[in-house]
């Protein structure tokens, strides 16, 4: 599990493993805007209150590595390319490619970041953009911890496809719902493609976990009750693109 030979091919999975599953459309991330996900997948988050100062482990950066890097194929439990596993805490710690001093030059940001083929993910999937890749540089920057927060309430009084909706599903689906070879075939890296799953029942049966639908975000850890809830009061509205 050590990133010694993280330069290339590392990158290249965790680039790609966001590309290939997502091809990634890695859209920015909302700042200041927190997207939790809950880690015990029951609705309830652990930790303090969620604070805009500070980068949140499970909340922001998991479900940008699980949808990006620990996809099948590249960097999940069964696959493991490079011997790398990047789908929990202890996995992405264990690589050695995090370096807490010098956040810029952690190898699992470096991969991020190349131009080359070495990239990660690779292509046909989406670089990480401007947005995520400052958001795992602050998180490394704040000690790289395996921190968690709970929110502070939740304001549904006036949910947008553009500020809740599409930084949510940028967050936590795209990394396997768009590319050359999108999830199931379902695409969500437009806002049509997010409609259709709206308007067919799909995606909120997914992620409710509703019997008769595959639970999303698969494999990884439950949306909070709020994003449930935002996603169900926008679908009643109509799923517009507002
Ligand atoms: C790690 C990859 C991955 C992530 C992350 C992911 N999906 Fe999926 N999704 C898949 C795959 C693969 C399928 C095909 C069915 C299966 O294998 O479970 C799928 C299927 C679906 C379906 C069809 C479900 C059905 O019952 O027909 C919907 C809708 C969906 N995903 C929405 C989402 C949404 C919304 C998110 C984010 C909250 C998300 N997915 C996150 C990989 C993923």
């Amino acid at each position: 599990m050590k990133l010694n030979t993280f330069p290339s091919t590392i990158v290249i999975f965790l680039v790609s493993s966001l590309l290939l599953s997502y091809s990634c459309k890695h859209l920015p991330l909302n700042d200041g805007i927190i997207i939790p996900v809950d880690p015990t997948g029951n609705g309830n988050n652990t930790g303090s209150q969620c604070s805009p100062d500070t980068v949140y482990f499970v909340q922001q950066v998991l479900p940008l590595m699980q949808s990006g890097c620990a996809v099948s194929g590249c960097h999940d439990a069964i696959t493991h390319k490079e011997d790398l596993r990047l789908d929990s805490y202890s996995d992405i710690m264990a690589t050695g490619g995090i370096n807490v001093n010098n956040p810029t030059e952690s190898k699992i940001y470096r991969a991020m970041v190349k131009t080359d083929e070495e990239r990660m993910p690779p292509a046909p999937a989406s670089p990480m953009n401007s947005s995520q890749l400052a958001l795992i540089v602050k998180w490394i920057g704040q000690g790289a911890k395996n921190n968690s927060c709970i929110e502070s309430g939740c304001d549904t009084t006036n949910v947008t496809y553009t500020n809740h909706i599409k930084p949510m599903v940028q967050n936590a689906c795209q990394g396997c719902h768009s590319g050359a070879a999108p999830g199931g075939g379902i695409e969500l890296s437009t806002y049509a493609g997010i409609k259709a799953v709206a308007d067919n029942g799909k995606f909120y049966g997914s992620i409710s976990h509703l019997s008769g639908y595959n639970a999303m975000p698969k494999n990884g850890n439950k949306l909070t009750d709020c994003q449930i809830k935002m996603v169900q009061i926008w679908i009643n509205q109509g799923a517009p693109q507002n």
